[in-house]
């Protein structure tokens, strides 16, 4: 069978599991599973820093793939991105010498900007990669399964509980229709990480576990005259909790997220600590600087998971396991036993660069009209795990899990135009309200 019959099998499959034959935007003229040509083409929404780097990889693959249309709220994002890619020398994306300019094909006109760029770039790929801020990821997520697309998708996938709600709806949508789509929560590529889940049963069952994101913090983007409320929030979105979900969203999900794959679980409750003690003044909006949390799982195991951005603080983004015969540490890819006895030992010049592997992977299915990741319903529930915790610091209460994912809980403005007022507004003194334990009451009942 050749690549194109087992690919138009593919169509028909995914066709009849959509409920629709015909009219099925997936057997448009531009799109690869038509067998028109074997170019896969890729949209990227948000032009970021992941989302030029995810194009890269995407390109690096040994797929025959092309960049055909881009999209971001902002002109110069996408201009920067795209000049990037295209560059003359390509290397310090893809730290090979050469460029990538053959595959790209991005003429003015399918380059598109402003909130509803993603619904014009959409429909002209194979495969669309959503690299925006995670608070539209629900929607851009929807949309591309509405619109029958593979999909690469950065974590988290959401930042409230009524997002977590609207990605699993697509999610389940999204297998029916057999569209792959791959989260990038890249410890589920990466080799060490995958050696040591095979071998996790040297640790018997696992009764605890750690979790750190413990390091500086990031990039502040301060306000600039002349900007709306709007445009000022979604350039510096890292500080507000609608576009980012805190940092024990944003960064942390990856921690928490190994322990929920190694659990085969999520928590049943959430109880913690945290607050701001230099995250301070007008262009760190409502975040954090620091959150530790006590997961519960439904066995009665905790996370004790600790996430912090505070300069000249100890420094450390790693997991541990601890169970009934040893502990799994992620960070030096190794299982011991509660002797100390070294029971695996990866060998880390076996390492890989996750990030390639991520797309290596979705690519050659792809290539194959093969439906191989689901990974969207596990990308919703750890981040759904991430958003608990945050739950728990800024409340100071314990949060159960049924509650707190079925709450409802919306931190989005109702429409999105550079003048609508966001959700969150500063005070007369340019200073934003924040969770204040004690006080901050989700009243869940
Ligand atoms: N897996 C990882 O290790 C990893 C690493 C870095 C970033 N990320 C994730 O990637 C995402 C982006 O992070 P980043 O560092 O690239 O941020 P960034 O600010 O560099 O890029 C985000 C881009 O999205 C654009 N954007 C914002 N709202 C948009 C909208 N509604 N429609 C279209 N474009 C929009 C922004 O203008 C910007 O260009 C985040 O979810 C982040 O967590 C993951």
């Amino acid at each position: 069978m050749n690549n194109n019959t087992s690919r138009r099998d593919f169509v028909k499959q995914t066709s009849l599991a959509a409920g629709g034959i015909l009219a099925m935007p997936l057997l448009s003229k531009v799109n690869y599973f038509s067998g028109a040509d074997d170019v896969i083409k890729i949209a990227l929404v948000g032009c970021g820093g992941r989302g030029t780097g995810a194009v890269a990889q995407a390109l690096m693959t040994k797929q025959n793939v092309k960049l055909v249309a881009m999209a971001d709220a902002f002109k110069d994002r996408l201009d920067s991105c795209f000049n990037t890619i295209n560059a003359d020398d390509a290397s310090e994306i893809t730290g090979v010498p050469g460029n990538l300019k053959a595959q790209i094909d991005v003429p003015e006109d399918r380059k598109f900007v402003g909130f509803d760029a993603y619904k014009k770039a959409i429909p002209f790929a194979d495969v669309v990669i959503l690299t925006t801020p995670p608070g539209f990821r629900p929607m851009h997520f929807e949309e591309a399964v509405k619109q029958n697309k593979q999909i690469f998708m950065e974590k988290p996938v959401a930042t409230d509980p009524a997002g977590i709600q609207r990605v699993l709806a697509a999610a389940k949508i999204a297998k029916q229709k057999k569209l792959n789509v791959v989260v990038g929560l890249q410890r589920h590529y990466q080799n060490s990480y995958r050696e040591l889940y095979k071998r996790k049963d040297l640790i018997g069952d696992i009764t605890s576990a750690q979790a750190w994101w413990n390091n500086d913090g990031v990039w502040v983007k301060p306000r600039e005259e002349g900007q709306t409320e709007m445009e000022y929030q979604m350039r510096n979105w890292y500080y507000f909790n609608w576009l980012c979900g805190d940092h024990i969203t944003e960064q942390h999900i990856h921690n928490i997220d190994v322990i929920n794959w190694f659990k085969g679980g999520y928590p049943v409750r959430a109880q913690g600590i945290g607050g701001r003690e230099v995250r301070k003044g007008k262009d760190y909006g409502e975040i954090f600087d620091h959150h530790y949390v006590e997961f519960e799982y439904a066995d009665g195991s905790i996370l004790n998971s600790q996430c912090r951005h505070i300069p000249k603080t100890m420094s450390r983004v790693d997991e541990l396991l601890i169970g009934t015969k040893g502990k799994i540490k992620a960070g030096d890819a190794s299982i011991v036993g509660r002797n100390g006895k070294v029971l695996y030992q990866f060998d880390k010049k076996g390492e890989n660069n996750p990030y390639q592997t991520e797309h290596d992977e979705l690519f050659a299915v792809i290539a194959k009209g093969e439906y191989k990741f689901a990974d969207a319903e596990r990308g919703a529930y750890s981040t759904m795990t991430s958003i608990l915790g945050r739950m728990a610091t800024y409340s100071g209460q314990i949060i159960e899990w049924d509650k707190a994912i079925n709450s409802n809980i919306d931190l989005h403005p109702t429409s999105y135009t550079w003048d609508t007022k966001p959700p969150l507004l500063p005070d007369a003194n340019g200073l934003y309200a924040v969770a204040v334990p004690g006080v901050t009451n989700y009243n869940l009942g």
